[in-house]
């Protein structure tokens, strides 16, 4: 109660709505549409009761329409949806039926209320190379800034968001918060789905939804900090277990995911590819649920640790895996058998190599230093591919910095080609007090990197060429904050080269 209170008192809630809509309308949290196809995309709602209300604890029926224009006299598909107390009333709608390479609108109405309107993009036709806009974004504490960011990506019309993982953050941290989550660390059902409609309130983050379709997979704090397959920092076993339940039940309600994406229990298959005709394809990866637990964790805690190879045999078992033997069969497979210009690996960490400036290196256990043999399985395949299936493009988060780098199968080995190159997205609010200063002797692979910004990675594709733009906000404590340019790199189609651009 304490909490939908302070979300209705939010001004710029109250700015974007009408003071009626914004006190009764059940569509407080938005619309979003999500993983296009050349005939369609999932849309998504979830009702919200009234404040002081409640929801009847049976399904609602919610109409929905998909239309041509935007003020919905072409209708292209039209159904109804039965919004479930056991989703929290949400709705996930696959619809069929469009046209290729086309944007749509859509609105929900239920309850006698109108939905705000979303505008989604089918996938280009197979055969297609319509250049692409996909805005990478990840990391967006609630209490650690405003989401400028996404007002700014909504303004930039991106084809598509590529979200990489914490959406939202089981708990409260950090200095100079500027809001609060107003509710103790996540650990039910419950506690998570609040925590979901607290940061879906923000009337930037509902913008950015409603303005492309989102492709979105999770990192960590979906859960929480730095968990590793069935082993939490804090717990594991059965009590861990449930609250992963409880967690990616919470997830799925509030992501415009496809149902082959619904948990069972504490497991969701959420990896996945999504085809943007000839011009590119995105793997979708989640190295979370199935990996093998970081390595040589401390006796006392699971979670990760700062090691070097002397201090732990396991990092360099060839038998640990950051993806679970099945996904990484599933990602070897669909590699092997694409041919598109750009194969885009989507994930939440950063893959590049990075062991400081200490000799010997050391090397932090949660991200893919922490899987140096699965890492160079998968880029020994990417070296090894023919160029016409695609030249490679890493896209990652979770270090809250802007990072570039040239990926190869041996660091150790400068002098060899490179087999893909890799962005990673700086967090839209999340802090972070690293000081990343070039060069890395060590890791001359890394070109680019600046941990002071936020803000999000724009990346546009045509056949020729990829360009991605660091964009950095001003001031991610101001709601109206700018942004602009930080740094911009280009790779030219079949060779996985950074060149400054
Ligand atoms: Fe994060």
């Amino acid at each position: 109660m304490r909490r939908r209170t302070l979300l209705l008192a939010a001004p710029a809630l109250a700015l974007s709505l009408p003071a009626r809509a914004a006190a009764a309308t059940p569509f407080a949290l938005g619309v979003a549409s999500g993983d296009p196809g050349p005939t369609g995309f999932v849309i998504w709602t979830r009702l919200m009761p009234a404040p002081g209300g409640a929801l009847p604890d049976q399904p609602v029926p919610v109409d929905w329409v998909v239309a041509e224009d935007e003020a919905f006299r072409r209708p292209a598909a039209r159904g109804q949806a039965m919004a479930r107390p056991d989703e929290a009333h949400s709705i996930h709608v696959e619809v069929t039926g469009l046209r290729p390479g086309a944007w749509y609108h859509y609105r929900f109405t239920a309850l006698g209320e109108a939905s705000p309107t979303g505008r989604a993009r089918t996938a280009p036709a197979p055969g297609a190379e319509d250049p692409l806009h996909i805005a990478v974004a990840n990391c967006q504490q609630y209490e650690h800034g405003f989401y400028a960011a996404h007002r700014h990506i909504a303004a930039s019309n991106p084809d598509l968001v590529a979200f990489l993982g914490d959406y939202i953050y089981e708990a409260s941290w950090g200095r100079n918060l500027v809001r609060s989550h107003a509710s103790p660390t996540a650990r039910t059902l419950e506690d998570y789905r609040a925590r979901y409609a607290l940061y879906r309130s923000d009337p930037d983050l509902q913008a950015a939804h409603a303005a492309c379709p989102w492709v979105v997979t999770w990192d960590d704090h979906e859960v929480s900090n730095d968990y590793g397959g069935e082993i939490g920092e804090r717990e594991r076993g059965a009590p861990f277990l449930a609250r992963r339940a409880a967690a990616y039940q919470a997830f799925w309600e509030h992501m415009p995911l496809p149902r082959s994406a619904r948990p069972a229990g504490a497991s969701a298959r959420i990896h996945r590819r999504i085809g943007l005709g000839s011009l590119a394809q995105i793997h979708l990866l989640d190295d979370r649920q199935y990996r093998h637990p970081q390595a040589c964790q401390p006796p006392d805690r699971g979670g990760a640790t700062r090691v070097t190879f002397d201090q732990c045999a396991e990092l360099a078992d060839p038998a640990r895996s950051i993806l679970g033997a099945e996904q990484e069969a599933w990602l070897t497979d669909g590699l092997a058998r694409e041919s598109v210009r750009w194969t885009l690996i989507a994930q939440q960490t950063r893959m590049a190599r990075l062991g400081g400036r200490q000799a010997p290196p050391v090397y932090w256990t949660d991200g893919w230093d922490g899987y140096q043999p699965a890492r160079a399985r998968l880029l020994s395949q990417l070296a090894a591919r023919r160029r016409d299936q695609g030249t490679p493009l890493v896209l990652g988060g979770d270090i809250h910095a802007f990072l570039a780098a040239e990926l190869r199968p041996d660091f150790d080995r400068p002098e060899t080609p490179a087999c893909a190159v890799e962005f990673v997205a700086t967090s839209i609010t999340s802090q972070n007090n690293a000081r990343y200063a070039l060069p890395f002797p060590n890791d001359p692979h890394i070109t680019y990197a600046d941990a002071s910004r936020r803000g999000w990675l724009s990346l546009r594709l045509t056949q020729r060429d990829a360009v991605a733009t660091m964009m950095a906000l001003d001031n991610p404590l101001d709601a109206t904050s700018g942004a602009s340019p930080l740094a911009r790199f280009a790779v030219a189609q079949g060779m996985p080269r950074l060149e400054t651009a």
